[in-house]
């Protein structure tokens, strides 16, 4: 079935394609018809951050920026949805066209730049939804934000997301914010992840605990993971995100979009985020959980990422070129 849809999908521009897909998903899910998608025959649910996990499969961030389509992607079986990255001010992103496939490779290159309509929309969206799985809202910078004021657009974002989100994850990982990937090394870093753990312990005084998490690129050296796993053992960063998209490009080098600039996500990625999983997960203590995102396309792929010391699995990429039932199936493989 999915098939047939994607061969009519993949005729539009991605954006319009994916415009069209979640539209017709939310309209779907707005009839009641989304309940009649296939449910996963079994389940197992994961106790990780101090929070029960109907099963071990999310969505990745990027997919739902503004969270206006929770409702549709849960009917997917979604155990945990990443909505965002938001930013403190609404921002219209790069300009268009800046979303590319590479069905040859099963990728897609991506410098959308954080394109959201800013984060009390997005609180008013998580404030609506019937969704009964966990939300993780991925917050940003606005790209006007000089990289040294960085700092206060977290705050801002966590201050207004902290009551509605289950987690938070502070992406400091996406190739298409200028300096971004910058706050990963040194000082910035273990300032940020203070200024954030400060405002934490202010915010529990008044609700209840919401874990902070921390993104990060496929893009780093084995001696920066060792030092990234140090600094985060030391300030006491409650989980990992990893990875976002990569910005190496020999995996399509020579194909039909393989040198647009931006973020490269799908079957490209896999290797890379899978050895930067392994390596944190044998460098970080042993009790901070770890979400393993990057190329999951099928469901040995998701086991894969288990094995290697994920607790939790995120997809993107892997939706779009396979479709839903790579969630359900996804779901029933680690339900085994
Ligand atoms: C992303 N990703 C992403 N990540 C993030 O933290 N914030 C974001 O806003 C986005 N935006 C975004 C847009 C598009 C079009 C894509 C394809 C990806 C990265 C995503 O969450 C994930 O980390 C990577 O795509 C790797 O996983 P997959 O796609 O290989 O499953």
């Amino acid at each position: 079935m999915y098939s047939i849809l994607k061969k009519a999908l993949f005729c539009l521009t991605p954006e319009t394609a994916h415009e069209l897909s979640m539209d017709g998903s939310s309209a779907l899910a707005r009839l009641g018809l989304m309940k009649l998608m296939p449910k996963p025959t079994a389940q197992k649910p994961v106790s990780v951050f101090g929070l029960e996990f109907p099963n071990a499969v999310g969505l990745a961030a990027g997919l739902d920026k503004n969270g206006d389509y929770i409702d549709a992607l849960g009917a997917f079986g979604f155990g945990f949805i990443e909505v965002g990255t938001v930013t403190p001010k609404p921002q219209e992103g790069n300009p268009k066209p800046r979303l590319f496939r590479i069905p040859e490779k099963d990728a897609i290159i991506n410098r959308m730049g954080f394109n959201n309509k800013g984060v009390d929309y997005l609180v008013e969206r998580i404030k609506r939804t019937k969704y009964e799985g966990l939300i993780g809202v991925n917050i940003g910078k606005n790209k006007v934000t000089p990289e040294e004021e960085a700092v206060n657009d977290y705050l801002y974002c966590l201050n207004k997301v902290y009551e509605v989100a289950d987690y938070i994850v502070v992406n400091l990982s996406s190739p298409n914010t200028p300096g971004l990937r910058n706050l990963q090394f040194g000082e910035p870093l273990v300032q940020l992840i203070k200024a954030l753990k400060q405002r934490q312990n202010e915010l529990d005084k008044e609700h209840e605990h919401t874990p902070i998490l921390i993104k990060i690129a496929p893009d780093l050296s084995d001696d920066e993971v060792k030092q990234l796993a140090k600094t985060f053992n030391e300030e006491k960063v409650e989980g990992v995100v990893a990875t976002n998209t990569t910005v190496s490009r020999d995996a399509v080098e020579g194909y039909k979009h393989g040198k647009e600039v931006g973020g490269l996500s799908g079957s490209p990625v896999r290797e890379q985020a899978n050895h930067v999983l392994k390596l944190f997960r044998e460098q970080l203590d042993e009790s901070t959980p770890i979400i393993g995102v990057g190329g999951v396309f099928s469901p040995d792929e998701a086991e894969e990422k288990i094995q290697l010391g994920a607790d939790l699995v995120q997809i993107y990429s892997g939706l779009i070129y396979e479709g839903p039932s790579l969630i359900k199936k996804s779901i029933e493989r680690l339900a085994k």
